[in-house]
């Protein structure tokens, strides 16, 4: 039984595949007759709405859960949580703070289990990211994605997938604000190597992609106004997408804090794919279930 946790629980080829899968127009029935808990302790516009209709698609039927419905280790442990969705569901999927939620819920081996963000990983952001970038370009060994801003979940899952598919990633974050010892482990034994650039100017020289995500991700509110000012200079601005090659596209998992990490002129303007992206959570998230169902057995 395969899970998806974090994207390099995928070779590179079972990315690929993910995406054609996804790109298909015939959506393999492989939830027909059958369920999908979707359980959330944070909140969700995207990945929520993206995940039930891909549900849909597949066949079957999404049960979307809040966090303090089912109560991970407060109403009953995470294991027996597990168990009992999986008497229903075909696949469980749960957006929680702690990664290791997710894992412990793997580790049951019952039903494959979808991570749909963690504190530490967004892979089903990172596929449509991919996804949407191949949408773009065709080819993605050699191109070059730039991250500016705070090295989290979702920049860890797309160094990750950016460098299992050939790609070149960069990343400029404030002191403070970078990778942790154990992301870049993780992203060294995945085989992937990111160039950590102090400046964003250098992180977007001549870069394909530049990516923006929140200062403050969910759990970290308490956070916000120190942040806020540790990242002050990291904003994208058109000054900045200035210095990207002539054909660079800007690209944000959302939800964006217009005019924080992000000027409105960047995200509305030419270089913007940020609701195609959006829209290729559906196709990714399609893509991802059917191929963790085929692979079940
Ligand atoms: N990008 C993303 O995961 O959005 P939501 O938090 O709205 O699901
Ligand atoms: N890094 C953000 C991503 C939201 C989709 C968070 O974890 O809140």
């Amino acid at each position: 039984m395969r899970h998806l946790l974090e994207i390099d629980d995928l070779t590179a080829e079972e990315i690929d595949r993910i995406l054609s899968i996804a790109t298909s127009v015939e959506a393999p029935r492989v939830l027909a007759g059958k369920g999908a808990a979707l359980i959330f302790e944070k909140p969700s516009a995207r990945t929520r709405n993206s995940m039930e209709m891909a549900v849909v698609q597949l066949g079957g039927h999404p049960v979307y859960i809040q966090g303090h419905e089912v109560g991970f280790d407060t109403r009953e442990t995470v294991e027996d949580v597990t168990k009992t969705m999986a008497c229903f569901h075909s696949v469980v999927a749960a957006r929680v703070f702690a990664h290791s939620v997710v894992e412990r819920m793997a580790a049951l081996d019952l039903v494959p289990i979808v991570n749909m963000l963690s504190d530490d990983a967004h892979p089903l952001q990172a596929l449509a990211d991919l996804l949407t970038m191949r949408r773009e370009f065709g080819e993605l060994t050699g191109r070059t994605v730039a991250y500016v801003g705070d090295a989290n979940n979702v920049a860890r899952s797309l160094a990750l997938g950016a460098g299992l598919s050939g790609m070149n990633f960069r990343i400029a974050s404030p002191g403070g604000y970078g990778f942790s010892e154990r992301d870049a482990d993780r992203i060294v034994t995945a085989g992937v190597s990111i160039e950590v650039v102090d400046r964003p100017e250098e992180a977007v020289a001549g870069a394909d992609v530049v990516y923006a995500d929140t200062w403050t991700s969910m759990g970290q509110e308490a956070e916000a106004e120190r942040r806020r000012r540790a990242f002050e200079g990291f904003q994208i601005d058109e000054r900045l997408m200035g210095f990207a090659s002539a054909g660079a596209i800007f690209l944000h998992c959302l939800p964006a804090h217009r005019n924080e990490e992000v000027t409105d002129a960047v995200l509305d303007g030419p270089q913007s794919r940020i609701w195609v992206q959006a829209a290729n959570r559906m196709h990714a998230a399609r893509g991802a279930m059917a191929w963790l169902l085929q692979e079940k057995d």
